[in-house]
């Protein structure tokens, strides 16, 4: 056993036989024209389900999608995900209008065993952010014990994850168990070169993994939105891409830091730039100091692309979290789609982290060739660079 199952209470050794029982799934999943566009986060979670049901336990699901800031936001409904759900369940499932109140609790006191509800987006109360005792009490009361298997929420101490904890027995569900599993391979003892790829929008959001991932990997390559953050703080010019100036100083002492620990950040040499972020913009492939003035980044261009994969190749341990690009505009997902597809061919044990990653992965066709891809963004980085999740310290005892 790894380190970081030991203690989890397993919902394989849980009394669940007829009971009622509270499980929170992570549904967060992308919706276009108000229907799921990647089940992967629903199909995680069906062992699970399928465990309790075939228990004759009542099911009683919660879940949170985007972030609704405590009001009730209709296009954040969880009705697609009930669409799907029943679909892949292939049996009825009711969702409800919200998560607690007595329409609720009424409903999910008819269920019979075997019986599935869905309750309504928790995160359009704000004392699900909050993690108000009063609000995790008011969802314990629907359940007689309490299964989490939303891996990817497990960094939040929210009322859904962490607060219910303190008023029902918990367990941690199979989804939580096989991710662990998984990603232990990268945190007991890597095979060396390790590699960390990390892309996406947001380069102040992974400063700190970027800082913790130093002391774990080989070498770190940098594509993505936060790449023009480095390449300024490093003294490119990038144009009109997005920077975030507030971290330009933070920036410039992960890459002294990954110098004195011998670590190598290896930062794009060439860029597709274009006028405009949108799929008919004029678009140039230009070394990373030749981006126009007014022109934006979007995409990791071709020579950056042969480095990586270089770097891939050569790795035993892979893990990619962020895209190399704005890869939803076909004209800058060639970056993300390359690295997808050096993964896939690599030798190395390979991991994609992340919701976004693991969409484009499946999108670019190259999911069976990766060894595994979590179902967590945030919550797999925390668990890989070390940190303790707070609603997966809640399920051990
Ligand atoms: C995710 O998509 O990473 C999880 O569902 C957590 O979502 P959050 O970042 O909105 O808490």
């Amino acid at each position: 056993m790894t380190d970081i199952a030991r203690g989890l209470r397993r919902v394989q050794d849980a009394p669940v036989e007829g009971k009622s029982v509270l499980v929170r799934v992570d549904y967060n999943v992308p919706l276009r024209a108000g229907t799921v566009a990647d089940d992967s986060r629903i199909t995680a979670s069906l062992p699970t389900l399928h465990h309790l049901m075939e228990r004759g336990a009542k099911l009683v699901l919660m879940s949170h999608l985007g972030d609704p800031e405590g009001k009730v936001v209709p296009e954040l409904r969880l009705d697609p995900v009930a669409d799907r759900l029943r679909d892949l369940l292939r049996r009825p499932v009711e969702k409800l209008t919200d998560c607690i109140g007595e329409a609720v609790s009424k409903a999910v006191g008819k269920g019979k065993p075997g019986d599935v509800f869905l309750l309504e987006n928790v995160r359009f109360h704000p004392g699900e952010s909050a993690n108000d005792a009063d609000f995790a009490r008011s969802l314990a009361r629907l359940g007689e014990l309490y299964v989490n298997d939303a891996f990817a929420a497990l960094h939040r101490a929210h009322a859904s994850t962490e607060g219910v904890t303190r008023f029902l027995p918990s367990y941690a569900g199979m989804l939580i168990q096989k991710e662990i599993e998984a990603l232990s391979r990268l945190t007991d003892r890597p095979e060396r070169p390790y590699v960390a790829i990390v892309g996406g929008k947001k380069a102040e959001s992974k400063l700190g993994a970027l800082r913790d991932l130093l002391g774990r990997v080989d070498a770190i390559l940098i594509g993505g939105g936060v790449a023009f953050t480095f390449l300024h703080a490093t003294g490119h010019e990038v144009g009109a891409s997005v920077v975030d100036a507030s971290i330009v100083e933070e920036i410039r002492d992960v890459v002294r830091l990954a110098g004195e620990k011998k670590v190598r950040i290896v930062l794009p040499c060439d860029v597709v730039a274009a006028r405009a972020v949108s799929a008919s913009a004029e678009t140039t492939t230009v070394p990373v100091d030749g981006i126009p003035a007014g022109w934006i980044g979007l995409d990791i261009g071709p020579k950056t692309v042969e480095l990586f994969r270089r770097e891939i190749a050569r790795a035993r341990t892979v893990v990619w979290t962020g895209p190399m690009g704005a890869f939803e505009l076909e004209p800058f997902s060639q970056g993300t789609r390359a690295v997808a597809s050096a993964l896939a061919h690599a030798r190395a044990f390979t991991v994609v982290g992340g919701g976004e990653t693991g969409e484009a992965v499946v999108q670019m066709g190259e999911e069976h060739g990766i060894s595994y891809i979590s179902t967590g963004g945030g919550a797999c980085l925390a668990l890989l660079r070390g940190k303790s999740l707070p609603a997966l310290e809640a399920l051990r005892g």
